[in-house]
């Protein structure tokens, strides 16, 4: 794929202060763009200065939502190789999200070759401090100027960078969750698999109301029964109990996380026993109350590994592990982020260097 640049001519001071980072604040000096018409394919593909997209009012995504995303980061390895992890399951998660808004599919290798690209060229941009990392945001949007409601026949595809430290305020600091009993995420069926606007505007509600009463995230239970445990608001979910590692099974309505798979990967090598299963919200509460919830932790690639040091369910609030984080959390963590940051060795070849 032949890719135009056109670089900034007013490129932007870096951040001085990488412990200030945040998430999702500060962005790069480019983007990349793409357009797609049903008769053309994808065309026009180009890096070009960060700036606003116009966008005509009546395109599709500004009324029926035609939008999903991805989000994968790139880090500055202890020898200073710059190195994306796992971009191909990113790449894949992404075109089956498109499959299920009915937004047109990005050949593998194009997209990957537009994050090298793109990752190449904002290279200066990718913090040199531990725990930080370039953020990669790849968004795709119906943008027919039509207001009838169909699958689209033009869409936009957009990658912009955004260097980042910890997702939470709480950094490696065990988070509060409350687990929703009213509002539901997405139901079997619907889009919960799928990366897509939609599924964190209808959790938005729910979020918010958690936050007032002091939890950082909600956690969603199924949409059917009310009952089995899904995901938190921004990461996928598992459970120490009693010895057993326990995340929720993809259904159809929970992300597949790729930090998730990449966790459930390394502990069975660890020997542990990984169950990917239902567990009712009953089941998790009557271990918690049994003394059986030895741990629990998010996992995602915005969090990493963030551990989850109370939970609270319609009033009935738990702490785990006496709100600290717990020893599997903390390797899990320590192992994953020692790959990525090229401390480890990458024996499963899941990192894959740009430059
Ligand atoms: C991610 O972990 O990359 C996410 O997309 C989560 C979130 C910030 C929406």
């Amino acid at each position: 794929m032949e890719i135009k640049i056109t670089k900034t001519n007013n490129p932007k001071a870096k951040p001085a202060d990488e412990s200030k980072l945040g998430f999702g604040k500060i962005f790069t000096d480019h983007m990349f763009m793409m357009d797609y018409t049903a008769e053309e394919g994808w065309h026009d593909a180009r890096i070009v200065p960060f700036d606003y997209i116009p966008i005509h009012p009546a395109s599709t995504v500004l009324h029926y939502g035609t939008e999903i995303f991805e989000g994968l980061k790139a880090y500055r390895t202890v020898n200073g190789d710059i190195r994306m992890f796992r971009p191909m399951e990113n790449i894949r998660r992404m075109n089956n999200s498109a499959e299920r808004l009915c937004l047109p599919q990005i050949d593998e290798k194009d997209a990957l070759q537009i994050l090298d690209t793109i990752v190449e060229m904002e290279k200066d941009w990718v913090p040199h401090s531990e725990g930080t990392s370039l953020y990669l945001r790849p968004f795709m949007y119906g943008n027919e100027p039509h207001l009838g409601v169909h699958a689209v026949k033009i869409a936009t595809f957009v990658v912009i960078c955004s260097p980042v430290g910890a997702y939470y305020a709480e950094g490696i600091n065990p988070v509060k969750i409350a687990i929703e009993s009213e509002d539901v995420r997405a139901v079997k069926g619907g889009t919960g698999y799928a990366k897509c606007g939609g599924n964190y505007a209808a959790s938005l509600r729910a979020g918010e109301k958690a936050e007032e009463k002091g939890f950082t995230q909600v956690l969603w239970l199924d949409g059917v029964h009310r009952k089995y445990i899904e995901e938190v608001g921004s990461m996928n979910v598992m459970f120490k109990i009693d010895g057993e590692i326990v995340t929720p099974e993809l259904t159809g309505s929970v992300l597949p996380g790729v930090t998730r798979k990449s966790c459930v990967e390394l502990l069975k090598e660890k020997g542990y026993k990984v169950s990917e299963r239902l567990i009712s919200v009953d089941e998790l509460f009557d271990a918690a109350r049994a003394g059986k919830l030895e741990e629990a932790w998010g996992t995602g690639t915005a969090a990493v590994v963030s551990p989850i040091g109370w939970l609270s369910y319609k009033g009935e609030e738990f702490e785990v592990n006496g709100g600290k984080i717990g020893d599997v959390t903390q390797a899990l963590y320590d192992e994953l982020t020692g790959i990525q940051w090229g401390k480890i060795e990458d024996k499963h070849n899941w990192c894959h260097k740009v430059c």
